[in-house]
């Protein structure tokens, strides 16, 4: 069961990845190019959104299973000091979850704005800051607090 949510939520976190950038790409050419806001774009706004909800879910059970989190719980003190298990316990969730809420609610103020270009401005400057802090909170194979595989 750990291996297998590991597996999901370490995959999955490329295709976050992917519809976030892909969604930014198109809200700044929506809003520079000034052209209407498409059912396509509405789309790719709702599935980026629908994604990382998903991811949020695996991210939330894989929390229940981790031995690097029950260490961290079972031996907070100790395992403060210890950069890995302050990262998966603590650090990685906040961060996640805040860089989710942003993103959830720039989804929604974007669905409302009256005009277009508010729309693709809107969906543009929420979803980049939610993609700033994805990207500080993945624990990439060049990371100096946690590292995994690019795969698993
Ligand atoms: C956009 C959101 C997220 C992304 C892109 C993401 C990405 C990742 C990646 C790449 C890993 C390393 C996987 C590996 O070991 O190969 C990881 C580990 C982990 N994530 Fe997330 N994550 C996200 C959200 C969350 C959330 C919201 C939670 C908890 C509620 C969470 C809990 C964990 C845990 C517990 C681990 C470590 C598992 C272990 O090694 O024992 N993640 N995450």
């Amino acid at each position: 069961m750990y291996e297998f949510l590991t597996f999901y939520h370490s995959i999955f976190r490329w295709l976050v990845l992917l519809s976030l950038i892909y969604s930014i790409y198109r809200a700044c050419k929506g809003y520079l190019s000034q052209s209407s806001f498409s059912r396509t774009d509405n789309a790719i706004r709702h599935w980026t959104a629908t994604i990382a909800h998903l991811q949020l879910v695996i991210g939330m059970v894989l929390y229940t299973q981790s031995p690097i989190v029950k260490y961290f719980w079972h031996n907070f003190n100790e395992a403060v000091e210890n950069l890995d298990s302050l990262f998966f316990g603590l650090l990685h969730i906040v961060l996640m979850l805040l860089a989710i809420v942003i993103l959830t609610i720039g989804s929604s103020l974007a669905k409302r704005q009256p005009t277009d270009q508010e729309k693709f401005k809107t969906m543009l400057v929420w979803f980049s800051i939610s993609l700033l802090i994805i990207l500080i909170a993945i624990p990439w194979p060049f990371s100096p607090i946690a590292n995994r595989p690019y795969f698993r």
